[in-house]
């Protein structure tokens, strides 16, 4: 079975950062995590578990006064973008095209919080929306848009997936 949409419920902060660690396993160089959520949700958790899927020892934090952040100690660069403070006007002028069109910029993974507010978007791209649980979890939707040599029945081993549904 191919899946390319899962949701998976995370119970604590432990989780988010499992469900991030996992992550480079199954993501080349050159793949791009749109993050999306309520303030809190769990976006830089999961980003702090991608680095350490990647291993990187740096801490991870959000990247507030400069616009990315860059991780080269790891098996792959990690670059991590927050768009919360920036307006739609000011995102299309810094070109964030440059981390997924890899032209200039070593591929690695992108992983870019408040994605909802991009003016325009990759064609590729995993997708993670987390949201709030009643239990005081979260739940992470993830889903597959364009071609991503990824199939998400993968995780179901390590993070149980709640409703398969068949591509
Ligand atoms: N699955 C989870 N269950 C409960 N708490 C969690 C879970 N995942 C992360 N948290 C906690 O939620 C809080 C906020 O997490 P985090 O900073 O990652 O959110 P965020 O989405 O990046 O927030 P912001 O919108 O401010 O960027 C942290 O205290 C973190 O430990
Ligand atoms: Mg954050």
């Amino acid at each position: 079975m191919v899946l390319h949409s899962v949701l998976i419920s995370l119970p604590d902060e432990k989780a988010t950062r499992h469900l991030g660690k996992l992550l480079p396993k199954y993501l080349p160089a050159g793949s791009v995590i749109l993050l999306e959520g309520d303030l809190g949700a769990g976006k830089t958790t999961l980003v702090q578990g991608i680095g350490e899927g990647l291993g990187i020892e740096e801490p991870i934090v959000s990247p507030t006064f400069t616009l990315v952040n860059e991780y080269t100690e790891g098996s792959l660069p990690l670059y991590h973008i927050d768009l919360y403070r920036l307006q739609p006007s000011e995102i299309e002028e810094i070109y964030l095209e440059n981390y997924w069109e890899w032209l200039e910029v070593k591929p690695g993974i992108t992983a870019i919080e408040w994605s909802d507010r991009l003016p325009y978007k990759p064609s590729d791209y995993l997708d993670i929306c987390l949201t709030y649980n009643l239990d005081r979890g979260r739940i992470a939707k993830l889903l597959l848009v364009g071609k991503l040599n990824f199939n998400l029945e993968d995780l179901n081993s390590e993070l149980p997936i709640l409703n398969p549904e068949e591509k």
